[in-house]
């Protein structure tokens, strides 16, 4: 049988969000790809290891050189479907020579965190790239759930929603480091998230 290019989702951070198969792919993998932080989380030393950085090339060419040996493993945070490095792999390789292990994304957990269906939600993202207007505009009953940014984070997305026809006072829970020890929930409004200090990497869910 062909070997696989396994993409296994860690969940939001913290281990004990990751499920059983994917640890048990990533433990036995020869060929390891993950980000820095995740590889020094679960990375062993008999492991061949290349880390996710800003050269996207590296990953590429470390699955195209290896990929003829063995399966490799690349980790990515929360579910892989839900942008993550999927995209850029079937870009490169086949979907047949992919295998993927779904896992628990960042936004499913901050719905859970405020007991918020999600079926209903329009879920978009502001990390490296923007929604279009007609997807950000208020419309009666809306429920938005966000990922973001350093550059488009819980004050400026705040700011451009008002913009964009929401009440200052629509309630806005900013959800960030979700899983680890020192995760934080705020649940405030649009205009005071606009005024306070930033906060970058999270999950906003506005309604
Ligand atoms: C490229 S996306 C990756 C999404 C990931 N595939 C998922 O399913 O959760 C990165 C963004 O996800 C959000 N994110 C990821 N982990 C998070 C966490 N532990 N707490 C809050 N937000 C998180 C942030 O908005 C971050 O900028």
């Amino acid at each position: 049988m062909a070997n696989k290019i396994i993409v296994a989702g860690i969940g939001p951070g913290n281990e004990d969000y990751i499920s059983p198969t994917a640890l048990k792919r990533i433990r036995t993998a020869k060929f390891l790809v993950g980000g820095r932080r995740a590889l020094d989380e679960f990375a062993a030393v008999n492991q061949i290891t290349c880390a996710i950085t800003r050269d996207l090339d590296a990953p590429i060419n470390f699955i195209r050189d290896n990929l003829p040996l063995d399966d490799v493993v690349v980790m990515v945070s929360g579910d892989p479907g839900y942008y993550s490095l999927l995209d850029l792999l079937r870009k490169n390789f086949s979907p047949q020579s992919i295998e993927v292990i779904p896992s628990i994304s960042a936004m499913q957990l901050a719905f859970a965190k405020l007991a918020l269906p999600w079926h209903d939600a329009t879920l978009l993202s502001f990390h490296g790239r923007q929604p279009t207007p007609d997807a950000l505009k208020f419309t009666d009953g809306k429920i938005l759930g966000l990922l973001t940014d350093a550059e488009f984070n819980s004050a400026t997305i705040s700011k451009l929603l008002i913009d964009y026809g929401w009440d200052k006072n629509s309630s806005v829970t900013i959800c960030a480091r979700l899983s680890y020890p020192d995760e934080k929930i705020i649940a405030t409004t649009l205009d005071a998230a606009a005024n306070a200090e930033p906060v970058k990497h999270c999950i906003l869910i506005v309604k």
